[in-house]
């Protein structure tokens, strides 16, 4: 009957292009990069859907200090933090992270999650409390989204980027707290909450705003400490979530706020006290991977990044005017190409990988009905060379009609 029931519904996604199949790369996370069947010889792609946007995912240094990591501490946590999980590595990375939000959140202190989508859900159920509202963005990440769910607190929605109405919503709450979420890089979009102006609302509205920058740590800000150093923002307001397995190159996510939250959330955050704690050596590693990314090292990477995103939106801009598709307005390391139609995005991606190329196609539910798109996403590990690469094979890969009309 179970069974039944399940490939009915896996007959009707393949019917709808929906169906999600997974690849297994047989090398480390780089633009050049072998995936195939385990008992095949992959096939070499030069590849532009990882969210490794510094390139640091397989970084030699970092490499290194994950094995040195493992070596002084082991290779498990044995225990959830609040038994006997909490290890030195994970305290200098707090400590470490609070000293970076400081300039940006006051008596901010940092806490270190095992990923992004369990600190949201931590952020959310524990501050969502049943005499809360959650003023919620439509385009925001799944984990939030989910967050928000399990949450006791009133959930309300509004547009995407639309202050108005989020100003009215406010303005006619009369609960006591209220709690606005929003994700800064929108993930599958590439473009950035207006958080300045929705600070400035919290402020008139005597409410808090829950930012998850997980595109942004690491890449956005002048020392890449991430969207609030972009827009110079400050507030004691601010319960700001980074995630370190993207731009950090490594795992995990910490949320950084104000002394008083983040020992509320030690102390009843189910998804940080109920699950072990990473392994300190994963901590360990991101210790380096936030030197390379507050040093020099980390400027060039971010400023060669900046030159492939104006490279790739100058040639992208150029064919999608030809194919008729969308160039979502985004000048971050995420470029969405929307073409719309589910089975015509699978096509452009399989077209790509027939040209030696990876990009994948993002279909709803992760992106409404009717926006499928490929998500390209660029390391500054990708060299200009790269991405003229890629450009050639869209040319390439855009349907007939459209080159002849060129
Ligand atoms: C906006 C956003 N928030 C949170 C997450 C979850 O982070 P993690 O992968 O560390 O669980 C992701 C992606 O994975 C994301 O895109």
């Amino acid at each position: 009957m179970l069974l039944d029931h399940l490939k009915r519904a896996a007959a009707a996604r393949e019917t709808e292009a929906l169906t999600r199949r997974r690849r297994i790369a047989h090398t480390a996370c780089a633009p050049h990069q072998s995936v195939g069947a385990v008992d095949a010889t992959p096939t070499p792609l030069l590849t532009f859907c990882s969210n490794d946007y510094l390139g640091l995912a397989n970084h030699a240094s970092i490499a290194h200090a994950l094995a040195d990591g493992a070596h002084r501490y082991g290779a498990g946590s044995g225990a959830s933090h609040l038994v006997s999980g909490h290890s030195l590595a994970h305290a200098q990375l707090e400590h470490e992270l609070a000293r970076w939000m400081a300039p940006y959140i006051p008596q901010a202190q940092a806490l270190y999650f095992c990923t992004g989508y369990m600190a949201n859900l931590a952020v959310l159920t524990s501050l969502g409390t049943a005499d809360a509202t959650l003023f919620c963005e439509t385009l925001n990440h799944a984990s939030l989204i989910d967050g928000a769910r399990l949450a006791k607190a009133d959930v309300q929605r509004y547009p995407h980027g639309d202050t108005q109405v989020l100003d009215a919503l406010l303005q006619a709450s009369q609960d006591k707290l209220k709690l606005i979420v929003t994700d800064s890089v929108f993930s599958m979009d590439g473009d950035l909450a207006p958080l300045a102006a929705l600070l400035a609302l919290a402020e008139r509205h005597d409410a808090w705003i829950i930012v998850d920058d997980a595109h942004g740590f690491g890449v956005l800000g002048g020392n890449g400490h991430g969207v609030l150093e972009h827009l110079g923002l400050r507030s004691e307001r601010l319960v700001y979530i980074g995630t370190l397995g993207k731009a950090a190159g490594v795992a995990g996510a910490f949320v950084a706020a104000h002394e008083t939250v983040i020992e509320h959330l030690v102390n009843t955050a189910r998804p940080y006290i109920y699950t072990t704690a990473a392994p300190p050596a994963v901590a360990h590693a991101l210790l380096t991977s936030l030197e390379i990314i507050a040093g020099e090292e980390g400027h060039s990477r971010r400023a060669h990044l900046a030159d492939l995103i104006a490279q790739l939106r100058q040639g992208l801009a150029a064919l999608a005017a030809q194919a008729g598709w969308t160039l979502g307005d985004s000048d971050t390391a995420i470029q969405p190409l929307i073409v719309g139609d589910n089975a015509a995005s699978l096509a452009l991606s399989a077209a790509l990988e027939a040209d030696g190329i990876r990009v994948g196609a993002i279909r709803p539910p992760t992106v409404p009905a009717g926006t499928a798109r490929l998500r390209i996403t660029l390391s500054a590990s990708h060299t200009a060379a790269d991405v003229a690469r890629l450009l050639d094979a869209i040319a390439r890969a855009m349907p007939r009609r459209h080159k002849e009309a060129a």
